[in-house]
Protein backbone atom coordinates (compact mmCIF):
# COMPACT_ATOMS: atom_id res chain seq x y z
CA UNK A 1 0.00 0.00 0.00
CA UNK A 2 2.00 3.11 -1.27
CA UNK A 3 0.41 5.83 1.03
CA UNK A 4 0.92 3.61 3.95
CA UNK A 5 3.20 6.69 4.88
CA UNK A 6 2.74 8.92 7.75
CA UNK A 7 1.95 12.04 5.72
CA UNK A 8 -0.05 14.34 7.67
CA UNK A 9 -3.10 15.89 7.30
CA UNK A 10 -1.67 18.54 4.41
CA UNK A 11 0.46 16.22 2.63
CA UNK A 12 -2.38 14.31 0.66
CA UNK A 13 -2.73 16.32 -1.98
CA UNK A 14 -3.28 20.10 -3.19
CA UNK A 15 -5.18 21.77 -0.90
CA UNK A 16 -8.55 23.38 -2.21
CA UNK A 17 -8.83 26.58 -1.70
CA UNK A 18 -11.37 26.76 1.63
CA UNK A 19 -14.86 28.85 1.24
CA UNK A 20 -15.84 31.57 3.60
CA UNK A 21 -19.39 31.44 5.24
CA UNK A 22 -21.43 34.01 5.26
CA UNK A 23 -25.82 34.63 6.63
CA UNK A 24 -27.26 37.68 5.97
CA UNK A 25 -30.51 38.32 7.90
CA UNK A 26 -31.46 34.46 8.50
CA UNK A 27 -34.69 33.26 9.54
CA UNK A 28 -35.45 29.61 9.28
CA UNK A 29 -38.60 29.18 10.47
CA UNK A 30 -39.52 24.77 10.22
CA UNK A 31 -43.04 23.54 8.72
CA UNK A 32 -44.89 23.15 12.38
CA UNK A 33 -44.35 26.93 12.89
CA UNK A 34 -41.17 26.33 15.31
CA UNK A 35 -38.40 29.20 14.80
CA UNK A 36 -35.07 27.41 14.11
CA UNK A 37 -32.91 30.79 13.52
CA UNK A 38 -34.24 34.26 14.18
CA UNK A 39 -32.30 36.54 12.33
CA UNK A 40 -28.85 35.70 12.30
CA UNK A 41 -26.23 37.23 10.66
CA UNK A 42 -22.29 35.64 10.10
CA UNK A 43 -19.64 36.24 8.22
CA UNK A 44 -17.01 33.65 9.12
CA UNK A 45 -13.88 34.33 7.11
CA UNK A 46 -12.38 31.24 5.04
CA UNK A 47 -9.59 29.17 7.30
CA UNK A 48 -11.32 29.77 10.42
CA UNK A 49 -12.13 27.38 13.10
CA UNK A 50 -15.41 27.81 15.03
CA UNK A 51 -17.26 26.56 17.90
CA UNK A 52 -21.02 26.78 18.02
CA UNK A 53 -22.24 26.63 21.78
CA UNK A 54 -25.56 26.48 23.15
CA UNK A 55 -28.39 24.22 24.74
CA UNK A 56 -30.50 21.69 23.45
CA UNK A 57 -32.72 23.22 21.00
CA UNK A 58 -30.99 26.58 20.74
CA UNK A 59 -30.62 26.69 16.73
CA UNK A 60 -26.92 24.44 16.54
CA UNK A 61 -28.11 22.31 14.16
CA UNK A 62 -30.38 24.19 12.62
CA UNK A 63 -27.77 26.66 11.65
CA UNK A 64 -24.97 24.03 9.85
CA UNK A 65 -28.27 22.27 8.15
CA UNK A 66 -28.96 25.71 6.65
CA UNK A 67 -25.59 25.99 5.40
CA UNK A 68 -25.51 23.33 3.68
CA UNK A 69 -28.60 23.51 2.03
CA UNK A 70 -30.56 20.43 4.04
CA UNK A 71 -33.28 23.42 5.41
CA UNK A 72 -34.15 25.83 3.58
CA UNK A 73 -34.04 29.42 4.83
CA UNK A 74 -37.64 31.17 4.92
CA UNK A 75 -35.98 34.33 4.70
CA UNK A 76 -32.82 36.22 4.35
CA UNK A 77 -29.67 34.63 2.82
CA UNK A 78 -26.67 31.93 2.72
CA UNK A 79 -23.45 31.96 0.75
CA UNK A 80 -20.31 29.26 0.97
CA UNK A 81 -17.34 30.63 -1.02
CA UNK A 82 -18.95 32.39 -4.17
CA UNK A 83 -21.80 30.03 -4.07
CA UNK A 84 -25.29 31.07 -2.93
CA UNK A 85 -26.89 28.17 -0.76
CA UNK A 86 -30.24 29.94 -0.64
CA UNK A 87 -30.52 30.79 -3.94
CA UNK A 88 -29.34 27.32 -5.37
CA UNK A 89 -31.58 24.86 -7.50
CA UNK A 90 -31.08 20.98 -6.95
CA UNK A 91 -28.31 20.65 -8.81
CA UNK A 92 -26.30 23.96 -7.75
CA UNK A 93 -26.74 22.44 -3.99
CA UNK A 94 -25.79 19.32 -5.07
CA UNK A 95 -22.12 20.34 -6.18
CA UNK A 96 -22.18 22.65 -2.99
CA UNK A 97 -22.99 19.86 -0.92
CA UNK A 98 -19.84 17.79 -2.75
CA UNK A 99 -17.45 20.47 -1.49
CA UNK A 100 -18.34 20.74 2.29
CA UNK A 101 -17.73 17.24 4.37
CA UNK A 102 -20.33 16.61 7.03
CA UNK A 103 -19.42 14.54 10.47
CA UNK A 104 -22.27 13.70 12.70
CA UNK A 105 -22.72 12.54 16.20
CA UNK A 106 -23.68 8.76 14.93
CA UNK A 107 -20.92 8.69 12.89
CA UNK A 108 -23.27 7.75 9.87
CA UNK A 109 -21.31 4.69 8.53
CA UNK A 110 -22.42 2.22 6.63
CA UNK A 111 -21.46 -0.83 9.53
CA UNK A 112 -21.55 -3.62 7.17
CA UNK A 113 -19.35 -1.86 4.46
CA UNK A 114 -15.08 -1.59 5.40
CA UNK A 115 -13.87 1.38 6.21
CA UNK A 116 -12.28 1.76 3.09
CA UNK A 117 -15.77 1.68 1.02
CA UNK A 118 -16.64 3.84 4.01
CA UNK A 119 -14.73 6.80 3.39
CA UNK A 120 -14.81 6.53 -0.68
CA UNK A 121 -18.41 7.45 -0.17
CA UNK A 122 -16.50 11.00 0.50
CA UNK A 123 -15.17 10.80 -3.41
CA UNK A 124 -18.59 9.74 -4.98
CA UNK A 125 -19.47 13.62 -5.48
CA UNK A 126 -16.40 13.67 -7.93
CA UNK A 127 -17.56 10.21 -9.49
CA UNK A 128 -18.81 9.61 -12.57
CA UNK A 129 -22.14 7.05 -11.58
CA UNK A 130 -20.42 4.46 -13.86
CA UNK A 131 -17.49 3.91 -11.97
CA UNK A 132 -19.47 4.30 -8.33
CA UNK A 133 -22.25 1.32 -9.87
CA UNK A 134 -19.40 -1.08 -10.72
CA UNK A 135 -17.55 -0.29 -7.68
CA UNK A 136 -14.84 0.62 -9.58
CA UNK A 137 -12.89 3.69 -7.72
CA UNK A 138 -10.16 5.73 -9.94
CA UNK A 139 -6.82 4.76 -8.27
CA UNK A 140 -6.63 8.26 -7.43
CA UNK A 141 -9.61 8.17 -5.54
CA UNK A 142 -8.16 5.11 -3.68
CA UNK A 143 -4.43 7.32 -2.93
CA UNK A 144 -7.03 10.07 -1.22
CA UNK A 145 -9.31 8.13 0.80
CA UNK A 146 -5.86 6.17 1.90
CA UNK A 147 -4.48 9.60 2.81
CA UNK A 148 -7.36 10.64 4.76
CA UNK A 149 -7.45 7.14 6.95
CA UNK A 150 -3.80 7.44 7.60
CA UNK A 151 -3.92 11.65 8.41
CA UNK A 152 -6.56 10.20 11.25
CA UNK A 153 -4.38 7.51 12.25
CA UNK A 154 -6.83 4.63 11.34
CA UNK A 155 -4.79 3.69 8.34
CA UNK A 156 -4.39 0.03 9.60
CA UNK A 157 -8.42 -0.64 9.74
CA UNK A 158 -8.51 -0.27 6.30
CA UNK A 159 -10.12 -3.37 5.76
CA UNK A 160 -12.36 -3.81 9.40
CA UNK A 161 -16.24 -3.72 9.12
CA UNK A 162 -16.93 -0.29 9.94
CA UNK A 163 -19.20 -1.83 13.11
CA UNK A 164 -16.81 -3.53 14.60
CA UNK A 165 -14.49 -0.48 15.73
CA UNK A 166 -14.86 1.68 18.57
CA UNK A 167 -17.20 5.05 18.54
CA UNK A 168 -13.83 6.97 18.54
CA UNK A 169 -12.36 5.04 15.48
CA UNK A 170 -15.62 5.52 13.69
CA UNK A 171 -15.42 9.03 13.96
CA UNK A 172 -12.44 8.85 12.73
CA UNK A 173 -13.26 7.22 9.56
CA UNK A 174 -16.24 9.64 9.47
CA UNK A 175 -13.84 12.30 9.23
CA UNK A 176 -11.60 10.68 6.78
CA UNK A 177 -14.79 10.60 4.68
CA UNK A 178 -15.18 13.84 5.57
CA UNK A 179 -11.33 14.44 4.25
CA UNK A 180 -11.30 12.48 1.08
CA UNK A 181 -13.76 14.84 -0.54
CA UNK A 182 -10.88 17.59 -0.09
CA UNK A 183 -13.86 19.75 1.35
CA UNK A 184 -13.70 23.41 1.26
CA UNK A 185 -15.76 23.32 4.57
CA UNK A 186 -16.24 20.85 7.34
CA UNK A 187 -19.19 21.06 8.85
CA UNK A 188 -19.19 18.90 12.52
CA UNK A 189 -22.44 18.27 14.55
CA UNK A 190 -21.92 17.48 17.95
CA UNK A 191 -19.56 14.96 16.30
CA UNK A 192 -17.91 14.38 19.95
CA UNK A 193 -21.28 13.65 22.14
CA UNK A 194 -21.16 9.81 22.36
CA UNK A 195 -17.33 9.36 23.15
CA UNK A 196 -15.55 8.93 26.48
CA UNK A 197 -13.28 12.75 27.57
CA UNK A 198 -10.07 11.26 26.14
CA UNK A 199 -11.42 10.03 22.62
CA UNK A 200 -13.18 13.30 22.66
CA UNK A 201 -10.19 15.45 23.09
CA UNK A 202 -8.33 13.24 20.38
CA UNK A 203 -11.29 13.73 17.94
CA UNK A 204 -11.19 17.41 18.21
CA UNK A 205 -7.75 17.64 18.10
CA UNK A 206 -8.10 15.65 14.67
CA UNK A 207 -10.85 18.62 13.51
CA UNK A 208 -7.93 21.07 14.73
CA UNK A 209 -5.66 19.89 13.04
CA UNK A 210 -7.43 19.45 9.77
CA UNK A 211 -8.07 23.39 10.27
CA UNK A 212 -4.53 24.08 11.03
CA UNK A 213 -2.82 22.15 8.63
CA UNK A 214 -5.23 22.18 5.57
CA UNK A 215 -6.83 25.54 5.99
CA UNK A 216 -10.23 24.35 5.53
CA UNK A 217 -12.88 26.21 7.61
CA UNK A 218 -14.35 23.66 10.23
CA UNK A 219 -17.70 24.56 12.15
CA UNK A 220 -18.03 22.32 15.21
CA UNK A 221 -21.38 22.12 17.29
CA UNK A 222 -20.39 21.70 21.08
CA UNK A 223 -22.47 21.84 24.06
CA UNK A 224 -19.26 21.42 26.37
CA UNK A 225 -18.17 24.96 27.04
CA UNK A 226 -14.63 23.29 28.04
CA UNK A 227 -13.97 22.06 24.75
CA UNK A 228 -15.32 25.19 23.39
CA UNK A 229 -12.92 26.70 24.84
CA UNK A 230 -9.92 24.94 24.00
CA UNK A 231 -10.64 24.21 20.21
CA UNK A 232 -12.51 26.41 18.94
CA UNK A 233 -10.70 29.98 17.81
CA UNK A 234 -14.29 31.78 17.41
CA UNK A 235 -16.95 31.13 19.65
CA UNK A 236 -20.38 31.76 18.46
CA UNK A 237 -23.49 30.97 21.13
CA UNK A 238 -26.81 30.44 20.42
CA UNK A 239 -29.99 30.86 22.56
CA UNK A 240 -33.58 30.46 21.12
CA UNK A 241 -32.48 30.65 17.10
CA UNK A 242 -30.65 34.04 17.74
CA UNK A 243 -26.61 34.45 17.89
CA UNK A 244 -26.11 35.57 21.39
CA UNK A 245 -22.13 35.54 21.78
CA UNK A 246 -19.66 36.07 19.13
CA UNK A 247 -16.21 36.46 19.92
CA UNK A 248 -12.66 34.64 20.68
CA UNK A 249 -13.09 31.19 22.48
CA UNK A 250 -10.51 31.24 24.69
CA UNK A 251 -11.04 34.29 26.74
CA UNK A 252 -15.05 33.64 27.10
CA UNK A 253 -15.99 33.74 30.12
CA UNK A 254 -18.09 31.25 32.42
CA UNK A 255 -20.19 34.36 32.82
CA UNK A 256 -19.94 34.66 29.34
CA UNK A 257 -21.14 30.84 28.91
CA UNK A 258 -23.80 31.76 31.44
CA UNK A 259 -25.11 34.56 29.36
CA UNK A 260 -25.18 31.88 26.67
CA UNK A 261 -27.44 29.25 28.38
CA UNK A 262 -29.53 31.79 29.77
CA UNK A 263 -28.44 30.01 33.06
CA UNK A 264 -25.57 29.13 35.85
CA UNK A 265 -23.08 26.55 34.38
CA UNK A 266 -22.96 23.10 36.09
CA UNK A 267 -20.05 20.12 36.16
CA UNK A 268 -22.55 18.63 33.18
CA UNK A 269 -21.06 21.67 31.26
CA UNK A 270 -17.77 20.90 31.19
CA UNK A 271 -16.47 17.19 29.69
CA UNK A 272 -13.73 17.76 32.58
CA UNK A 273 -17.25 16.93 34.59
CA UNK A 274 -17.79 14.06 33.62
CA UNK A 275 -15.61 11.29 34.94
CA UNK A 276 -13.17 9.83 32.89
CA UNK A 277 -14.13 5.28 32.40
CA UNK A 278 -11.61 3.45 35.05
CA UNK A 279 -8.24 3.50 33.60
CA UNK A 280 -8.87 6.27 30.37
CA UNK A 281 -8.40 8.90 32.72
CA UNK A 282 -4.18 9.50 32.34
CA UNK A 283 -4.05 8.56 28.90
CA UNK A 284 -4.88 11.72 27.07
CA UNK A 285 -4.92 9.54 23.65
CA UNK A 286 -7.07 7.34 25.04
CA UNK A 287 -8.27 4.91 22.15
CA UNK A 288 -5.49 5.70 19.89
CA UNK A 289 -2.55 4.70 22.39
CA UNK A 290 -2.95 1.35 20.59
CA UNK A 291 -1.86 3.14 17.61
CA UNK A 292 0.67 5.25 19.42
CA UNK A 293 3.51 5.03 15.88
CA UNK A 294 0.23 6.57 13.74
CA UNK A 295 -0.08 9.22 16.74
CA UNK A 296 3.24 10.49 17.51
CA UNK A 297 2.25 14.03 16.34
CA UNK A 298 0.35 14.97 18.82
N1 LIG B 1 -37.35 19.28 11.64
C1 LIG B 1 -37.81 20.09 12.58
N2 LIG B 1 -39.11 20.44 12.62
C2 LIG B 1 -39.58 21.29 13.56
N3 LIG B 1 -38.83 21.86 14.50
C3 LIG B 1 -37.53 21.55 14.52
C4 LIG B 1 -36.95 20.66 13.57
N4 LIG B 1 -35.62 20.55 13.84
C5 LIG B 1 -35.40 21.34 14.90
N5 LIG B 1 -36.53 21.94 15.32
C6 LIG B 1 -36.68 22.89 16.43
O1 LIG B 1 -35.84 23.99 16.12
C7 LIG B 1 -35.21 24.47 17.31
C8 LIG B 1 -33.70 24.38 17.14
O2 LIG B 1 -33.34 23.01 17.06
P1 LIG B 1 -31.88 22.52 16.73
O3 LIG B 1 -31.33 23.30 15.62
O4 LIG B 1 -31.96 21.05 16.54
O5 LIG B 1 -31.10 22.88 18.07
P2 LIG B 1 -29.77 22.26 18.68
O6 LIG B 1 -29.03 21.57 17.58
O7 LIG B 1 -29.05 23.42 19.27
O8 LIG B 1 -30.22 21.29 19.73
C9 LIG B 1 -35.75 23.61 18.45
O9 LIG B 1 -36.86 24.27 19.01
C10 LIG B 1 -36.18 22.35 17.74
O10 LIG B 1 -37.20 21.71 18.46
MG1 LIG C 1 -28.36 19.63 17.51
Amino acid sequence: MSAATNSGVGAASAAPTPWAISLDAVTVRYPNGTLGLDNVSLDIPAGTMVAIVGLSGSGKSTLIRTINGLVPVTSGSVAVGDRSVSGAGPRALRAIRGEIGMVFQGFNLAGRASVLQNVLVGRLAHTPLWRTLLGRYRDADKQLAYAALDSVGILPKLYSRASDLSGGQQQRVAIARALSQQPKVVLADEPVASLDPPTAHSVMNDLRRINEERGITVLVNLHLLDLAREYGVRLIGMRAGKVVYDGPAASASDADFEQIYGRSVNAADRLSGVPAPLGQGLDPRGESAANPADRADE
